[in-house]
Formats: structure tokens, C-alpha cells, sequence
């Protein structure tokens, strides 16, 4: 029989979730938020200055990049966000986490709407956010019908744990899809995955990582 999601709080006090089929962390142990802020919002949406910004991420899962992303929109940038996701998160799980805590409530409110709209088309969040959730496999993912990116949030479980998604077809696909200074951010910082990134044409730059990590990758496409 295979045992849930187990919610377990990291080390600044924000929630992630462990998977013990897989072993895995759905964030870093030693802050959840503080990775997302760091990885995603800081070297990502942060680094890239444009008024309409298209993102793109693999693993929707708690829906925390997402919503960290809309606290970023605004009246003066607007945000379309699409993210794929093979198994969606109950609702049950997604009411004890504490993402939003520290927000007021019509953000709290929007944590929830993130979770709660529809799959499968552009749905309206916020005059700043639009939100595109897609219910998929990234392995059987029909590129064609998605559009071109700013920044993809990648953000895969570990390549020693899921090695199918991060091969070589997968990052020329991602290449594919990302606009000219466009990018790719991920808390993963392993030298076969740079490699990767680089052989599908992108400038890959190693950054400093979320604390109890060393570095990270921002792939860019020039
Ligand atoms: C490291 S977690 C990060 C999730 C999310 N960004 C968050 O902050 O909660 C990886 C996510 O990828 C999803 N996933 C795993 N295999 C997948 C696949 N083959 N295709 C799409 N998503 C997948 C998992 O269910 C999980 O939600």
C-alpha cells in the first residue's frame, strides 16, 4: 500500500512535503520559502525585467512558486503562468499548509484559487495573473500546443530520484519553448545537468544557492 504525502516543517518554519514511496522532499529541508524566494523569484522572475513575463514550470505540486509568482504581479506586470503536473495535490493537503499564512486574506484567498480553477485552460486569478494548469506527464507533455516562455521554473524531484526528467530530449525541449533572454532556473546544480543545459544551446551561469546549498543553475538563452 503506498503511504501520502507526510507534511513536515523546514528550517524556517515553513511547510514541505515528504514523500516516502520516493524519499524525496517536494522543497529544500532547510527552508521552503526561503528556496522558492531564492531559486524561482530572485535569480528568475526578479532577475528578468519585463512588464508581460510568460512562465513556464515543471511540477505545480503545493502551488507555492505559483503563488509566491502572483504576490510578484501586479498593475504594472502581468504574469501568464503555465505549470504541469502529473499528480495533483488534494485539496485536504493543500488547507494545511502554511504558504499563506503570513498574507492577508484576499491572498490567502488566492493561495486556495490557485488550487481550486479549473485544469486545462487559462484561468483569470488576478488582473496581474493568469494561471494555466496542465495535468500531464513532462515525459509525454505535447510541446506543440504550448506557447514560448520567458523563464521556466524547473523544478523536478532530484535527478537520483527521478532521472527520466531531467535527460538530454527533455532540456532541447525546454530550450525549444524558452524566448531569446529567456531562461531556466533550477535549485539543481549538478554538472551532468549543466552539461545538458549547455548542449541544448543555453549559457548556463552557477549562482550562489538557498542557504545549506552551495549553488544553483540559471540557464539563459541567448
Ligand atoms: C520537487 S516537487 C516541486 C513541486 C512544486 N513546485 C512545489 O513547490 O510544491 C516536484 C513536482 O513534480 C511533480 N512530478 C513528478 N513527476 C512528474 C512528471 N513525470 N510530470 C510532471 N510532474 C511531475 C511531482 O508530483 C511534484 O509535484
Amino acid at each position: 500500500m503506498s503511504v501520502g504525502p507526510v507534511i513536515e516543517i523546514t528550517g524556517d518554519g515553513s511547510h514541505t512535503l515528504f514523500l516516502p514511496e520516493l524519499e524525496e522532499h517536494y522543497h529544500s529541508v532547510n527552508g521552503a520559502i526561503q528556496e522558492s524566494k531564492h531559486v524561482f523569484i530572485e535569480a528568475g522572475l526578479r532577475h528578468l525585467k519585463r512588464d508581460v513575463v510568460h512562465i513556464f514550470e515543471v511540477g505545480f505540486g503545493t502551488g507555492l512558486n505559483a503563488f509566491l509568482s502572483l504576490i510578484e504581479s501586479d498593475a504594472s506586470r502581468e504574469i501568464h503562468y503555465t505549470t504541469i503536473e502529473a499528480y495533483p495535490l488534494p485539496l485536504s493537503i493543500i488547507k494545511q499548509l502554511n504558504y499563506a499564512d503570513k498574507y492577508s486574506q484576499e491572498q490567502q484567498d488566492l493561495f486556495y484559487k490557485l488550487h481550486e480553477v479549473e485544469w486545462g485552460t487559462e484561468q483569470w486569478i488576478t488582473p496581474g495573473f493568469y494561471l494555466t494548469k496542465i495535468q500531464t506527464d513532462l515525459n509525454q507533455l505535447d510541446f506543440s500546443v504550448l506557447k514560448s516562455f520567458d523563464i521556466i521554473y524547473f523544478d523536478a524531484f532530484a535527478p537520483d530520484k527521478q532521472a527520466e526528467m531531467w535527460s538530454q530530449q527533455i532540456f532541447d525541449q525546454m530550450y525549444n519553448i524558452t524566448n531569446e533572454q529567456g531562461m531556466l532556473v533550477t535549485y539543481c546544480a549538478k554538472g551532468v545537468v549543466r552539461r545538458m543545459m549547455q548542449q541544448s544551446g543555453y549559457k548556463t551561469e552557477r549562482l550562489p544557492g538557498p542557504p545549506g546549498k552551495r549553488e544553483m543553475l540559471r540557464a539563459t538563452k541567448l
